[in-house]
């Protein structure tokens, strides 16, 4: 039984295979071009956007003996290219999860590690994930650290999070930004992926593809995640017809994507001024308070789009969300500036949901309830009003 899954097993083992970030592999390949790594790197970017990837692609260039390495050919190498597909170590990279691991032993821990020489290649490689979650206190004591480790020594810190690390950390860095990866990207991954797993002969289109890229965002990892579930479910349910007709039934099963159909049917009932359909949404999509602020943070940009769209389409930030107004029903608002200013006046509400869950006031599924209501106050002005009827007519 094949256990890996396509996330893994695809992720990429060279520059060319991780699509959507041209920008900022340039310049990281000029960085390695010069034999020389940065003392301390910071790759930033949103989730799955492929910041772990490209540490374990440095890595690669690092723990190779060659100078215009990865040959390819040596233990060293080979080890990485094991490591890359998160199976096994590298004596010489060490992955630490800043989210579990933040304090100032952490840090020391790293001081001491990183005297040591590389057993196999050039370099020894710290990636330090979600380095945002680092404490203040750590990473003051890392400044050194950071700025001039032992010369075998490159640290590589990931983030989701760039504004949370402190100015004197920043300036320390090489700063690499990665970017969302665009829908067309994400389509050119799965049918690279497609093609190596012959799904293709098993029936995946180009539009499947399509559909699954924009249910996900864009977001690489969740997409082969997605393509994944689509053909397993394929195979149990020994599905003859089109592919495509599976997705909704996957993404209504799968948690992840629960809250996605939630959100849109909450938003139908909001927009429509229809309270049993919002509330109902909230019933069937949210099992527990941990959701609540990932419901309302998909319901605000969701929301944003739909105010972008009415304002001018070109005004639209980030092309790749507009996935998310798939499936909902909204009135037509385009240059309506009555309704754009509700519309604001809506988002205003979710915003400060969001804020007054931060601050633990009051349980988060109170705060929902209550921005249900209010948002609905708004928006059912827009219901055309009934005629009345006159007695004696
Ligand atoms: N730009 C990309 N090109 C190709 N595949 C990608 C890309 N980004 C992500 N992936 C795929 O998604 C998976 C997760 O990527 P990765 O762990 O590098 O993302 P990340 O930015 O570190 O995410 P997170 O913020 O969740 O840590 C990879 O195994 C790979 O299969
Ligand atoms: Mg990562
Ligand atoms: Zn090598």
């Amino acid at each position: 039984m094949n256990t890996t899954s396509l996330a893994n097993k695809y992720r990429p083992t060279n520059f060319d295979e991780l699509v959507g970030q041209k920008f900022a592999v340039k310049s990281i390949k000029g960085m390695l071009e010069s034999g020389n790594i940065a003392a301390t790197t910071l790759l930033s970017g949103p989730s799955s956007s492929g910041k772990t990837s490209l540490a374990r692609l440095i890595a690669r260039f690092a723990v190779c003996k060659e100078d215009n390495a990865p040959c390819e050919e040596c233990t060293s190498c080979k080890l990485m290219l094991r490591m890359l597909h998160g199976k096994g170590k590298h004596p010489d990279v060490a992955e630490i999860d800043a989210a579990s691991s933040r304090g100032i032993d952490m840090i020391r821990s790293l001081k001491g590690e990183s005297r040591f020489k590389p057993s196999r290649g050039k370099f020894r490689i710290f990636i330090l994930d979600e380095a945002h979650q680092v404490t203040a206190q750590a990473f003051q004591a890392a400044l050194k650290l950071f700025e001039e480790p032992s010369s075998k020594s490159r640290f590589i810190l990931c983030t989701t999070n760039p504004e949370k690390i402190a100015n004197t950390i920043l300036g320390r860095c090489q700063h690499f930004k990665l970017r969302h990866v665009t829908l067309e990207d994400c389509v050119e991954l799965l049918a690279r992926v497609s093609k190596a797993e012959k799904f293709r002969k098993r029936g995946v289109k180009t539009s499947l593809l399509r559909k699954i890229a924009e249910a996900v965002q864009g977001r690489p990892r969740d997409a082969l995640m997605l393509l994944e579930q689509v053909m397993n479910y394929a195979l149990v349910s020994e599905y003859k017809g089109k592919l495509s007709k599976l997705l909704p039934k996957v993404l209504e099963q799968s948690a992840s994507y629960a809250s996605h159909i939630a959100v849109q049917k909450y938003l139908t009932g909001i927009l429509s001024g229809r309270y049993e359909l919002s509330l109902l949404a909230v019933q069937k999509g949210l099992y527990d308070d941990e959701q609540v602020g990932p419901f309302i943070a998909l319901t605000i940009s969701t929301l944003q789009q739909i105010l972008y769209t009415w304002i001018g389409p070109e005004t639209l930030p980030d092309r790749n969300k507009v996935g998310l107004l798939h499936n909902i029903t909204f009135p037509d608002g385009q240059k309506n500036v009555q309704k754009i200013q509700d519309l604001a006046k809506v988002l205003d509400i979710f915003l400060a949901a969001q804020e007054r869950i931060k601050s633990y006031l009051t349980t988060p599924r109170g705060i929902l309830d209550v921005s249900t209501v209010q948002a609905i106050a708004v928006t059912s002005q827009w219901k055309p009003k009934k005629k009345k009827v006159r007695k004696g007519d």
